[in-house]
């Protein structure tokens, strides 16, 4: 999982290869390297680190050359270090790899018997050695790329270079993303549209097996058997504000504050007055949900807490029975599928590699159908899933998911009314959850009013090392992900549970210096929850509650404080309450000076098991 940039130019390509891997970090940033021919002078530099450790390299001794592949890496095989950073050679083929190649010991065995000697500890290397033995023979770089690429298991996207043939790269796709640009008299290849737009927004989505070569002059397309491909050319509508931070200090502190936008956007052209507009789920989509007695959600991190938000949902309003589960163990399990039971799939990117294969596995598992929700309409998973509802929450650059998750969340609750209205909810109360949810944009407005409040209350927690969340009913995974987005961004060591298990275990760790959050909307479970916080106080936690209006909630000053959030309705309540925890880890990290967008050891588009 690892971010590509290729180009084929009149022009010197170091610095556009530079600025697409900025682009591309999120996808992974411990270490990166770009290799460019000039003539058939091949350069290459790699560094351990973040992409601006190759550009210092680069700015302090600039070279030309208008053919260059580059990579921004988060280490599968090998220690992230400059020896096992991309790209690879060996002898004339150059090589970058986002992927796993499963059958790397295999190959690098029989590579070794035949006298090939390696030079780092990556699976990458192996694709390195084959092509160019394949070169050595005689093939064309296109044959013998799709030569190599015969031999490989798993998934993976490539981009290689000639040494002995400036002007030519060739790439493959299978299992991750690989998308070509199109500009006049030069062309290009990256894992993500956003590294391409600073020259270009035609493009052209490669699809699985696809084997591509640019050069200045063309584009062509060939499946595995080496037989051309037609793929048609689009215009991508990403805007160049879309991925730069303005005003604000971080891309995760801009996306926080799009939330009511990106939800609005994602509610646009889909409610009416008493619940969800037709075919919001497609032609086929009524006939199927009407059919639907159960249903399996399927996500990986911040999207399976955002099915699990859908879980309290679906149950309640269409008294279907859902099970939530992540992605890495749903695929391995003997799953149990009932008749007429729906797959979802929930994923910002739609790349993830276990969640993907979770799909995959459904065919064989009989399910009625499947539904993708998801925020990348060019992705595997929307092409894969029979139904699909997008979230456009535009692209989301932080690492910690944040606008990708409140329109989850927003999507999840479009599919929960459906489903009610299809599965007997009456008309009066969908048409007051359809009010609230055209009025969740203003209510999320509402909730970043709470920021002043919450970038005060971060003081306390800078030197913390534990934090416990509580939530009950839905709001529980709304805790699981206040309590995630805290671990990620700020490192602190963070858990959540449900208010009612608190006395089977968790209660044994709270004493001062283990602060409580408790998410405590105004709700039938308040009175519950005033209870399992009793049994905080009474054991000297501090407790910050982020309470609903009216709640009756005192806490002495001197151990927590109540801090009152609009409650924007109790079925949105979720999504609105997600937002002053987003800002809590937010600020919580900006004052303990960690790198909030690119924390470490994480990536943003998780492409291998
Ligand atoms: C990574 C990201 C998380 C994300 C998860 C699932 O771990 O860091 O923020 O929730 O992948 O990603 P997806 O694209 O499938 O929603």
């Amino acid at each position: 999982m690892c971010g590509i940039v290729a180009a084929v130019a009149q022009r010197d390509v170091a610095p556009i290869l530079i600025a697409g891997l900025k682009a591309l970090e999120y996808r992974g940033y411990d270490s990166a390297g770009i290799a460019v021919l000039d003539g058939a002078h091949l350069r290459r530099l790699r560094a351990k680190g973040k992409v601006r450790e190759v550009e210092a390299l680069y700015e302090a001794d600039p070279f030309p050359g208008g053919t260059g592949i580059a990579h921004t890496r988060w280490a599968t095989h090998g220690a992230p270090s400059e020896r096992n950073a991309h790209p690879h050679a060996s002898g004339r083929a150059v090589v970058v790899h986002n992927g796993i190649i499963e059958n790397h010991a295999a190959l690098r065995e029989a590579l070794r018997e035949r006298g090939r000697e390696f030079a780092s500890d990556t699976d990458t290397e192996v694709i390195a050695h084959l092509v160019d033995e394949a070169l050595a023979q005689g093939k064309s770089l296109r044959e013998a790329v799709r030569e190599a690429v015969g031999q490989l298991h798993g998934a993976y996207a490539i981009a290689v270079l000639d040494v002995e043939a400036p002007g030519v790269v060739v790439g493959a796709r299978r299992g991750s993303p690989l998308v070509a640009g199109i500009g006049i008299g030069e062309h290009f290849l990256a894992s993500d549209v956003q590294a391409l737009i600073q020259v270009t927004r035609r493009v052209i989505y490669l699809e699985e097996n696809d084997l591509v070569e640019i050069r200045r002059e063309s584009v062509e397309v060939f499946g595995m058997d080496g037989t051309p491909r037609q793929r048609a050319e689009q215009t991508s509508e990403l805007s160049s504000d879309a991925v730069e931070r303005g005003e604000y200090r971080h891309y995760m502190q801009k996306e926080i504050f799009e939330q009511p936008r990106a939800v609005a956007d994602t509610l646009e052209g889909r409610l009416g007055e008493d619940g969800v507009l037709p075919n919001v789920f497609g032609v086929d989509g009524e006939s199927l949900l009407t059919r639907v007695r159960g249903l399996h959600i399927v996500a990986c991190g911040t999207s399976y807490h955002a099915g699990m938000v859908a879980k309290y949902w679906i149950e309640s309003l269409a008294r279907l029975p859902v099970s939530v589960e992540v992605a890495s163990e749903y695929r391995y399990r003997d799953v149990v599928v009932p008749e007429d039971t729906l797959f979802v799939a929930i994923s910002q990117s739609g790349e993830t590699a276990d969640t993907l294969s979770a799909l995959r596995e459904t065919a064989r598992r009989g399910y009625l159908g499947t539904l993708g929700i998801c925020n990348v309409p060019e992705s595997s998973l929307v092409r894969e899933a029979d139904l699909k509802l997008m979230t456009r929450a535009g692209p989301e650059i932080g690492v910690a998911s944040t606008k990708a998750f409140t329109t989850q969340l927003t999507a999840l609750a479009l599919l929960a009314l459906e489903l009610g209205r299809l599965h007997g909810l009456d008309e009066t109360r969908r048409r007051h959850l359809t009010a609230e949810l055209k009025h969740l944009p203003a209510a999320i407005e509402a909730a970043l009013q709470c920021e002043p409040a919450i970038e005060a209350l971060a003081e306390q927690f800078v030197h913390r090392q534990h934090a416990l969340f509580l939530g009950r009913g839905a709001q529980y995974p709304v805790a699981l992900e206040g309590a995630l987005k805290l671990k990620e961004i700020s490192y602190i060591h963070a858990e959540a549970y449900p208010a009612g298990e608190l006395k089977h275990g968790p209660l044994a760790l709270v004493d001062e210096d283990m602060p409580v959050i408790a998410v405590a909307p105004n709700n039938a479970m308040l009175d519950k929850l005033k209870s399992n916080l009793q049994e905080v106080r009474a054991r000297g936690g501090e407790l910050y509650v982020l309470a609903g209006k009216d709640t009756g909630m005192e806490i002495d000053a001197e151990r927590g404080e109540v801090i009152e959030v609009p409650l924007g309705g109790h079925f949105v309540a979720p999504v609105v309450f997600t937002v002053p925890l987003q800002l809590l880890a937010y600020h919580v990290a900006v004052l303990r000076g960690t790198d909030v967008d690119q924390p470490r050891n994480l990536a943003k588009s998780v492409t291998v098991e």
